[in-house]
C-alpha cells in the first residue's frame, strides 16, 4: 500500500471527537461565550453513533455478540440509523421497532442502511403488546442469538457519554466550561456528560431543555401521558 494514502480504516473511526463551534451571531446580545458541540458531524449524523458503538462493542467484549447475530432496538430514528450503520459495518442483522410518529424519510434511511423496520403505534401505553417496546422485547425473545439494546434502560447509554462526550467537552474547553445545556430524549447525553463534568468541577451547572408539547415535559408536570389515535402496526422489510 502506498504510504502516502491518508484514509480511515472504517467510518466507525470517525465517531465522536465532534467539533466545538463558537456561537457568535445568535448570542451577540448575551454576556459570556457560547459554544455548540456539533454532534451532526458524527458519520451517522447524530450523537447516537456514540451509544450504538459503545453498547455494541461492550457486547462484543463480553462475548454476547458474534458476527451474524441480530441487534434489536426501539427507536424513532436517530438511534436506529446509528445502530443500523454500526451493525452493517460489523456484520450484524439489525431489526428496529419504530414509532408511527417517525417520518417516512427517516424510515427509508433506516431501510437503506439495511435494517428491517417494524412501524408500531406511537400512542399506546408502553406495556401494550403493539407498543414498540413490547414488539422489540417479543422479537428479542423469539430470535435466537439476538441482543436488545434498550437505550432507555441501558446504563451503557449513559456510560458512552461519560467516556466520550464529557471528556471531549472538558478537553475542548480547557476545563473552562461553566454551564452545560442539553436536550433530553433518553437522558443519556445529559446524565453521562454531566456526571463526567461534575467530577472535574462540581460547580458546573447543568441545564436540561425540553420542548413544549414534549410528552416528557407534560408527564413531569402533570403525571399524564398524551394519548392520541391508535394505529395498527405494520411490518416492513
Ligand atoms: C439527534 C438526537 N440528539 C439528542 C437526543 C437526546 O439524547 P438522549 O437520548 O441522550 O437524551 C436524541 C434522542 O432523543 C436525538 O435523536
Amino acid at each position: 500500500m502506498n504510504k502516502d494514502i491518508k484514509a480511515y480504516d472504517s467510518v466507525l473511526d470517525l465517531i465522536g471527537d465532534t467539533p466545538l463551534i463558537k456561537l457568535s451571531t445568535t448570542t451577540a446580545n448575551y454576556t459570556g461565550e457560547f459554544f455548540a458541540k456539533v454532534e451532526a458531524f458524527n458519520p451517522g449524523h447524530s450523537s447516537k453513533d456514540r451509544i450504538a458503538l459503545h453498547i455494541i462493542e461492550e457486547a462484543e467484549r463480553k462475548g454476547i455478540l458474534k458476527p451474524g447475530d441480530t441487534i434489536i432496538e426501539t427507536t424513532s430514528g436517530n438511534t436506529g440509523f446509528s445502530i443500523a450503520m454500526v451493525s452493517r459495518i460489523k456484520g450484524y442483522d439489525c431489526i428496529l421497532a419504530v414509532s408511527s410518529k417517525s417520518s417516512a424519510d427517516k424510515i427509508d434511511m433506516l431501510k437503506s442502511m439495511g435494517a428491517k423496520v417494524y412501524v408500531c403505534p406511537a400512542h399506546v401505553s408502553a406495556d401494550d403488546p403493539r407498543s414498540y417496546y413490547e414488539v422489540a422485547k417479543r422479537l428479542h425473545e423469539e430470535i435466537k442469538d439476538s441482543i436488545y439494546i434498550n437505550q432507555y434502560f441501558n446504563e451503557l447509554n449513559i456510560e458512552a457519554h461519560y467516556r466520550s462526550t464529557g471528556p471531549e467537552i472538558w478537553e475542548q474547553t480547557g476545563g473552562q466550561i461553566t454551564h452545560l445545556v442539553a436536550c433530553s430524549g433518553t437522558g443519556g447525553t445529559i446524565s453521562g456528560t454531566a456526571r463526567f463534568l461534575k467530577e472535574q468541577n462540581p460547580n458546573i451547572e447543568i441545564l436540561g431543555v425540553d420542548a413544549y408539547g414534549s410528552v416528557l415535559k407534560k408527564y413531569h408536570e402533570t403525571k399524564e401521558f398524551d394519548s392520541e389515535e391508535i394505529y395498527p402496526y405494520r411490518i416492513e422489510g
